[in-house]
C-alpha cells in the first residue's frame, strides 16, 4: 500500500484536467448495447476505469486502452453476470444492469452494498427498470433481471435525497432499446448523465431533454458503434480550485468546462478568490490572503457537488470566522472531519451539518484517507498545513485522480509517494 509524504507548499502554474471518470463509467457500460466497435477518447487512466474494463471483458467485450483512448469491441462470448468480486470494488459496475437487460434480456449483477460515504441503496435503479417491465428479484446478494421485451413507460426517479445519477444512467440506457416511449421524471441533470445521453444519441438512440429533469426516450430496434469525446472532469477541476484556495496559491486550470462549475466558482469567489475565465475556457484562480467564511450546501446539479465537499471544507478551515457545510446528498460523508481535527482544525459535526471555525494554521500529522474525495481533501490539507504530513492509504485517490502527485509536483508541491 502506498502513502504520500506531503510538506507545506506554495503552488503556481498551469494544470490540465483529465476526462471525467464518472462520465466514462456509465458510457463504458452502455457499449454493451451494441456489438459494433465503440471508441471513447479522453478517458482517464484510473483504477475504476480498469475495474470497468475487467467487468466488460467478463461480459464479452475485448478492450484496448492506450493513450487515454478506449476501443471496445465485442468478442464471441456473451456473458450476463457481473460478479461480486469486481462489483464490490466499484459501485458504478451496477450500471451494467440496464444495458445488459436491454440487449441480452437478462442480467445477474452483484448488489454493491454500502460504502464509507453512506448506505447508498439501489432501490431507484430497480424501481425504474421494473417500470419498464423487467422482472427483477434479489437472491444471495445478486440482482437477477430478465425480460422478454422492455416497454416504454412513465418513470419517476425522485428519491429521499433528490435525483440519482447512476439510476438515471441505468434506466435511460435500458429505455433506448425498449418498445415505445419512456419519460423519466426527476432525472439527474448532472453533466455526466448528459454526456451519456450524447453518447447514446451518437449510437442512434432517440433522446430529448438531456441535462434536464425530464427525459423523453423513443426506443429503437438497434444501436450502432460510434466515436465519442468524453467530457472533462469537473470534480478534478474543482479539486484544484480548492487546492489553490487552501494553499493561497494562484493556479491556472486548463481543459475544464467552466459552465459545469458554476456553483463551485461561485463558492470560490465567495470565500475570497478572484476568478477569471478566458476565451479558451482556461480558469485563473487567484485566492486572496484572507479568506471569508461561507455556507455550502451540497445538492444535485447544478448545486454544489457532494464530490467537492471535503476539499472545500479544507479551504474553509483557513477562513476568518465560522462556516457551515450541509451535506444533502450523503449525510454521513464526513470521514475526513476527524482527520482534519487531528491536524488542528476546529470542526464540529452534528448529523448532516458541520460547523467549521477557521484557524490561522493547521499542523502536519499522519492522516488516514477513507474515500476518494476525502483523500484528495487530506492531500490539500497536507499542502496547506505547517510541516510534514503523511497521508496513508492513498489507493483511494488512485481510483479517481490520474497521477495526482505528478500534477501537484509540476505545480511546485512537495509531495512524494512511498510504500506505507
Ligand atoms: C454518483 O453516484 C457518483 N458516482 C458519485 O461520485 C457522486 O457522489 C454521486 O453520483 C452524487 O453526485 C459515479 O458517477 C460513478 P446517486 P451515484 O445515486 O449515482 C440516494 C465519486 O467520488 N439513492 O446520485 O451512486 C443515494 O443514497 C463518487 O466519484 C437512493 O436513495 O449516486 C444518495 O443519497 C462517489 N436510492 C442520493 O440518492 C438509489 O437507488 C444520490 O445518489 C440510488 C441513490
Amino acid at each position: 500500500m502506498d502513502k504520500f509524504i506531503v510538506y507545506k507548499s506554495k503552488l503556481s502554474g498551469t494544470v490540465s484536467i483529465n476526462g471525467s471518470k464518472n462520465a466514462a463509467l456509465p458510457i463504458m457500460a452502455a457499449t454493451l448495447l451494441t456489438d459494433e466497435e465503440c471508441v471513447v477518447n479522453n478517458v482517464p487512466d484510473l483504477m475504476d476505469i480498469r475495474t470497468m474494463i475487467k467487468i466488460l471483458e467478463v461480459l464479452g467485450k475485448s478492450i484496448k486502452f492506450e493513450n487515454n483512448i478506449l476501443t471496445i469491441k465485442s468478442s464471441a462470448s456473451k456473458g450476463y453476470v457481473a460478479p461480486y468480486r469486481l462489483v464490490r470494488t466499484m459501485r458504478a459496475s451496477f450500471c451494467c444492469l440496464g444495458p445488459l437487460l436491454a440487449r441480452r434480456k437478462k442480467a445477474k449483477v452483484a448488489l454493491p452494498g454500502g460504502c464509507v460515504i453512506g448506505p447508498r441503496p439501489v432501490d431507484l435503479h430497480i424501481k425504474g427498470l421494473r417500470d419498464l417491465g423487467a422482472d427483477i428479484s434479489i437472491d444471495k446478494g445478486y440482482c437477477f433481471a430478465k425480460t422478454r421485451e422492455l416497454e416504454g413507460s412513465h418513470v419517476y426517479l425522485g428519491g429521499p435525497f433528490g435525483s440519482s445519477v447512476l439510476a438515471t444512467a441505468n434506466v435511460m440506457s435500458a429505455a433506448v432499446l425498449a418498445q415505445g416511449e419512456t419519460f423519466i421524471e426527476y432525472a439527474a441533470c448532472e453533466p455526466e448523465v448528459e454526456a451519456l445521453a450524447h453518447f447514446l444519441k451518437k449510437m442512434g438512440a432517440k433522446i430529448e431533454g438531456e441535462g434536464s429533469y425530464r427525459l423523453k426516450i423513443r426506443g429503437v430496434k438497434k444501436l450502432n458503434g460510434c466515436v465519442f469525446n468524453n467530457i472533462a472532469d469537473r470534480i478534478e477541476a474543482g479539486t484544484f480550485i480548492a487546492a489553490s484556495i487552501a494553499t493561497k496559491s494562484p493556479l491556472c486550470i486548463k481543459g475544464a468546462e467552466p459552465f459545469h462549475l458554476t456553483s463551485v466558482i461561485d463558492a470560490a469567489k465567495n470565500i475570497g478568490s478572484d476568478i477569471s475565465i478566458d476565451k479558451d475556457k482556461t480558469i485563473f484562480v487567484k485566492p486572496r490572503q484572507r479568506l471569508k467564511p461561507i455556507t455550502i450546501t451540497t445538492l444535485c446539479y447544478p448545486g454544489f457537488p457532494t464530490d467537492l465537499q471535503a476539499q472545500f471544507m479544507v479551504s474553509l478551515c483557513f477562513a476568518d470566522g465560522i462556516s457551515l457545510i450541509t451535506e444533502k446528498i450523503y449525510p454521513d460523508r464526513f470521514m475526513h472531519v476527524a482527520e482534519l481535527n487531528r491536524m488542528g482544525a476546529s470542526i464540529q459535526r452534528n448529523g448532516p451539518y458541520c460547523i467549521i471555525a477557521g484557524k490561522d494554521k493547521l499542523y502536519g500529522a499522519e492522516i488516514m484517507a477513507s474515500d476518494l474525495r476525502a483523500s484528495a481533501a487530506l492531500v490539500i490539507a497536507g499542502l496547506a498545513a505547517e510541516g510534514r504530513s503523511e497521508v496513508l492509504r492513498v489507493y483511494h485517490i488512485d481510483r479517481g485522480y490520474e497521477h495526482i502527485e505528478n500534477k501537484l509536483k509540476k505545480l511546485g508541491a512537495k509531495i512524494k509517494r512511498t510504500k506505507q
